[in-house]
């Protein structure tokens, strides 16, 4: 089988290359990233060597080069998990991500059409669904639930969703597409918040928290994602959605408490700032088609989960230091710095 992962030099991308490569030694594994901020080739270092293993470096909108590759290595299976990813940028600058989320998605599917390309797997997000009320415990995001995007980065993969539903109905493309919760685990980039509170509080640096921190997120482990997505893929119905996520719901404040306390990191450091614009409230996944259909469950619970991946952190301090030392210091202070103390 040959496999094309885009977006694989990221945070998810890399932990399914690593999974795929483990799981399935006998596949060819490709993968294409263009080394935005967010990409990181020493992410992939261990995996270079491996026989079964290219990197490409090149853009998912780059026609010409799509082509190529596709031509060349008559792939069986691609999952797109090549974003634009952060919703604070998204706010900044929306257009990158209308370029890379919906225009890329387009160029991979018409590829993948032209040469027969028998799954194109689309990694969206819980957060195409908008949010739920706070106040509502009973309620949980189910494949039929409204597409209702907040952000211009829901609002470009929930465009992109929609364009692979209307490629699998007019020209018959082999998709399935998961959309799964908020992950967390190694090799997350220091912007999003398990990781930022991680890598600061380490320095003793304050951890800055939006509004009050009530905001409540459905935390996965990071290869719970990559199972599901490997079940899907090999097992998943053409045409279907499937959601994916673990029942861990926790409010931002909590998760940022907790991770203090595993630190021994007093709470003092927790600055909150000025609640980002359109803020969704509330996310909860309800998984259970995805275990019904294909017998799907996540193995790692949050208290396990957020204890390994600060071990991570701890054990791989160069992998982060070499980030928040480059350009990510600017992007943090623009973002951060002038909301502090402004509740
Ligand atoms: N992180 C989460 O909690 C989460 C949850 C649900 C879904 N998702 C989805 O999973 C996917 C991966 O998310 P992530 O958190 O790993 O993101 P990430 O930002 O860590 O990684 C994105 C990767 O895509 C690459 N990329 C960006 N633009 C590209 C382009 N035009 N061409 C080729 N490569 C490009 C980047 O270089 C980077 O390596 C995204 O599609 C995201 O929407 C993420």
């Amino acid at each position: 089988m040959k496999v094309l992962i885009t977006g694989g030099a990221g945070f998810i991308g890399s932990n399914f290359i690593f999974y795929m490569l483990d799981k399935h030694p006998d596949y060819e594994i490709v993968c294409l990233d263009a080394l935005t901020y967010s990409g990181n080739l020493t992410t992939l270092f261990n995996v270079m060597k491996n026989p079964n293993f290219r990197f490409v470096k090149g853009d998912i909108t780059d026609r010409e080069l799509v082509d190529r590759l596709f031509r060349e290595k008559k792939f069986d299976f691609v999952v797109n998990f090549a974003a634009e990813s952060h919703v604070d940028r998204s706010i900044e600058d929306p257009g990158i991500f209308l370029k890379t989320n919906i225009i890329g998605t387009q160029v991979l599917m018409d590829a993948s059409i032209k040469y027969g390309v028998k799954r194109f797997h689309q990694i969206s997000t819980d957060e195409v669904y908008g949010d739920l009320p706070l106040d509502r415990k009973d309620l949980f995001f189910t494949e039929e639930t409204p597409i209702h995007a907040s952000s211009p980065y829901s609002a470009s993969k929930a465009s992109a969703d929609l364009l692979v539903m209307a490629y699998y109905r007019t020209y018959k493309l082999p998709i399935t597409i998961s959309r799964c919760s908020n992950n967390y685990g190694p090799y997350h980039f220091p912007e999003k918040l398990i990781p930022l509170v991680i890598t600061r509080a380490l320095n003793d640096e304050t951890v800055p928290v939006y509004g009050t921190g009530q905001n409540i997120r459905d935390w996965l482990y990071v290869t719970d994602h990559c199972t599901a997505v490997d079940l899907i893929l090999h097992k998943g119905k053409e045409g279907e959605v499937y959601n994916i996520g673990g029942h861990n719901e926790k409010s931002n404040l909590e998760v940022v408490k907790t991770i203090l306390k595993e630190l021994g990191k007093p709470e003092s450091l927790i600055t909150f700032v000025k609640d980002r614009a359109g803020h969704d409230l509330r996310y909860a996944i309800d998984p259970s088609k995805i275990t019904r259909e294909l017998g799907w469950e996540p193995k790692i619970g949050f208290d396990e989960g957020i204890k390994k991946t600060i071990k991570w952190y701890l054990e791989n301090r160069s992998w982060w230091e070499n980030i928040i030392s480059g350009d990510y210091k600017d992007y943090y202070r623009k973002m951060y710095e002038s909301r502090e103390n402004s509740l």
